[in-house]
């Protein structure tokens, strides 16, 4: 029958592509863990420097007393890891209280201030 024939060998075809597609995952995945970790820094870095510059620089010694601390010093301090960070992006912080960001935004925020962390 060459109905039956031909229902073959679209599906041998679709399992080719299943096949395909799984093996280019396999590929991909790693590659684009290390992108979206390159993202997130860049983004994180583009959100710190728009909303919270006014306050914060992002590395070194703030000598100024009336600044916050660089978000070195506050990713340097102890127990400052990635849960604590994102953690406190949660809460409202005094002195400045009205800042919003998507959680996807705050994710990115804290692993930017944790990877500047001196070690
Ligand atoms: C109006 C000023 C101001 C702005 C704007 C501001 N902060 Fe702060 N922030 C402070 C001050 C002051 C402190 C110091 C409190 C301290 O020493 O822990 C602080 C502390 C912090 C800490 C340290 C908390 C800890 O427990 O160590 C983090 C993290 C932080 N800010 C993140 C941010 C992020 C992210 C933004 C921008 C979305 C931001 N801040 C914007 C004033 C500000």
């Amino acid at each position: 029958m060459p109905g039956a024939m031909r229902l073959g060998v679209a599906g041998r075809f679709r399992e080719f592509l299943v096949m395909l597609l799984a093996g280019a995952a396999l590929v991909i995945a790693p590659l684009a863990s290390g992108t979206a970790q390159a993202d997130e820094f860049a983004n994180g870095r583009r959100i710190v420097e728009h909303w919270c510059s006014q306050c914060h620089a992002q590395t070194g010694a703030e000598t100024n007393p009336d600044r916050a601390p660089t978000f070195e010093q506050i990713a340097s301090r102890d127990g400052r890891d990635l849960r604590y960070l994102r953690g406190f992006l949660n809460i409202d912080h005094f002195p400045m209280t009205t800042y919003r960001l998507f959680d996807h935004e705050k994710d990115d925020v804290a692993a930017f201030i944790h990877s500047l962390r001196r070690r």
